[in-house]
């Protein structure tokens, strides 16, 4: 998929997520239809989801709704691409995962992973955004950006 054809899609998969999710004010619905349009919009998607702030447990993320191999379901905030995005609040990604210090492997197949934070519309971030590729370095600014762009939409908004 040439850059141009990416950008395109995730135009495409920002207004079907936008026509679906149109007045469902439940959450995890809205969180398992995100996961589910982008996980089958892209090749270069391999596990796609969300893990989610547990109230319960201050600085853990439980898993929420995903589509893929089976997720671990629990992520202390000092371990993980997924803990450090809880901690930073900023948008990573990992061109190698076995480059970065602390990655969880749910899946050995992956091989490369962005992660977003998620916040709601009061600006609490409550959530993180992970997708998962099984090839090396598959995700740039396009895919950040078109993922921002529909997370803020579904989520923020
Ligand atoms: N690799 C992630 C864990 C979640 S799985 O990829 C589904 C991490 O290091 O945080």
């Amino acid at each position: 998929m040439t850059n141009f054809d990416k950008r395109s899609c995730y135009r495409e998969v920002a207004a079907e997520i936008a026509a679906v999710l149109e007045g469902e004010t439940n959450l995890v619905a809205r969180l398992a239809t995100v996961s589910n349009l982008l996980h089958h919009a892209f090749d270069h998607y391999f596990w796609t989801g969300f893990y989610i702030v547990d109230p319960e447990k201050p600085h853990e993320l439980v898993i929420g709704p995903y589509q893929g191999t089976l997720g671990c379901l629990r992520i202390p905030y000092d371990r993980g691409v997924c803990g450090a995005c809880a901690v930073q609040h900023e948008t990573i990604i990992v061109d190698d995962v076995h480059e970065f210090p602390g990655h969880i492997a749910c899946d050995n197949r992956s091989e490369s992973e962005l992660v977003v934070p998620v916040f709601d519309r009061s600006g609490r971030f409550f959530a993180v955004f992970d997708v998962d590729s099984d090839r090396k370095a598959q995700f740039d600014a396009d895919d950040r950006e078109g993922l921002e762009a529909i997370l803020k939409a579904s989520f923020s908004a």
